[in-house]
């Protein structure tokens, strides 16, 4: 162990583990090409404010997990939590949405939540996120839905649901809140402390609260869907049938509600069953009011994140990493090998070769071994024989066949 080891809750990504990695966001950089996105790349922090007036004062994000500093100025700022918030300050601040047509952005990397470790949750995470703004079809959901189901399928993730629900607006969800709020309020006594106090300020949040009790009060509680008005039920109708269109199958779940207060209307989130307690592999929904709220014209927008630890965890479960070797091992065999050698390896380098050495010489089989340890193709010899005929030694690892190149034609190998 060093004197000073990693801060809980932040991982180092290993070299084994880089190639799933480098699959998932090549994977992610294709699919979301394919659908017409672009990058932003919002930074890493951002003022505290944009994400106290985003995710919601009363939201467990903004009241117990951000990491929230004064800087040397006395500005409040925050690692960023989650992307949406930071990718539409920039869509407002850089005026992206002039115009008037659809914005479709995208954005990977690092995101940072103050929670309590486990198994696929950690406290710096990674993320794909996808933004539509300007869209207010309901067949921008189901692009943005189909979008996260190709690029789900491509990695080849079994076992993954897509459970969907709508929230309404900002015109049907008061009288829907208030009746929640009548239905609990009687049956206060039996909701855990946090609920209690959502109770006040967040009843939606009631509705997916882990603690048992809890979750037998919300049983027979009243559903948003008998709720919805007009339009937000033909928007929610265009997206399923839109889902249809396209054969894909998901679940509805009226209690579905989101950690985040932004969302209105369609929600959704992929589910795995192979993830113990943390399964929501990806969520997200419309927030149509949130362009608004943080100053901007009234754009709608819809998005989703998927958290990429959790995808790396899916994947290693289905498929052992693979560590991909060197083109080449170079065993230099003798002291004389080593300026030949040096220059060889670096014109197989230059050619565009991955190649493999040790610059200090070393006898043939501890040479094989680390040929053997750096996953290389092959290995080339270079010992006192080579260096007389001019002609070095290739094994080809795999094949287990030998063959000869002349030390000085590079362009050969
Ligand atoms: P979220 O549901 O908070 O949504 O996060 C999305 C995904 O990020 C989760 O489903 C999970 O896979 C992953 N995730 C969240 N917290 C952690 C953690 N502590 N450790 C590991 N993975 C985690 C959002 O962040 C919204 N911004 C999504 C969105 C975009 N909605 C609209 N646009």
């Amino acid at each position: 162990m060093p004197a000073v080891t990693a801060i809980r809750g932040f991982k180092d990504i290993l070299p084994a583990e880089a190639s799933l990695w480098r699959i998932v966001e090549e994977t992610a950089r294709d699919v979301v090409r394919r659908f017409d996105f672009v990058e932003l790349r919002p930074p890493i922090m951002e003022k505290t404010e944009l994400f106290q007036r985003s995710i919601g004062q009363s939201t467990d994000i903004v009241e117990k997990e951000m990491y929230t500093m004064e800087d040397r100025g006395g500005e409040k700022i925050t690692l960023r939590p989650e992307a949406t918030a930071g990718l539409v300050r920039a869509l407002l601040e850089h005026n992206l949405h002039e115009g008037g047509r659809a914005v479709k952005l995208f954005c990977l990397g690092q995101m940072f939540r103050y929670e309590r470790p486990q198994k696929g949750r950690q406290r710096q995470f990674h993320q794909l996120d996808v933004e539509v703004f300007n869209d207010p079809s309901p067949l921008a959901d189901a692009e943005t839905i189909f979008l996260l189901y190709v690029f789900l399928s491509e990695l080849g993730l079994p076992s993954l649901s897509i459970v969907l629900n709508s929230l309404g607006c900002r015109e049907c969800r008061p009288a829907y809140r208030q009746s929640l709020i009548d239905h609990l309020s009687s049956r206060k006594e039996r909701l855990c402390g946090d609920c209690q106090r959502r109770l006040e300020q967040n009843p939606l949040r009631t509705l997916d609260c882990k603690v048992p009790s809890c979750q037998a009060e919300a049983q027979d509680a009243p559903v948003l869907a008998s709720f919805l008005c007009p339009d937000c039920r033909a928007h929610f109708e265009a997206v399923k049938s839109a889902l249809a269109s396209l054969g894909l199958s998901y679940e509805l779940d009226e209690r579905l509600v989101r950690g985040l207060d932004y969302y209105t209307r369609t929600t959704f989130e992929v589910r795995s069953g192979d993830l113990g307690a943390q399964n929501a592999v990806a969520g997200g929904g419309r927030y149509d009011g949130l362009c608004r709220e943080l100053g901007g014209p009234d754009l709608p927008g819809i998005g989703f994140a998927v958290g990429l630890e959790r995808l790396i965890l899916l994947l290693s479960q289905t498929a052992p990493p693979v560590s991909d070797g060197p083109d080449y091992y170079v065993a230099i065999l003798c002291p004389e090998a080593q300026a030949p050698a040096f220059k060889l390896i670096h014109q197989l380098r230059k050619k565009g070769l991955a190649v493999a050495a040790d610059w200090t010489p070393g006898g043939l089989k501890s040479r094989l071994r680390r040929a053997d340890k750096s996953g290389a193709a092959k290995v080339v010899m270079i010992g006192p024989d080579e260096l007389a005929s001019g002609q070095v030694l290739i094994r080809d690892l795999v094949a287990k066949e030998q063959e000869t190149r002349p030390i000085d034609r590079p362009d050969l190998f």
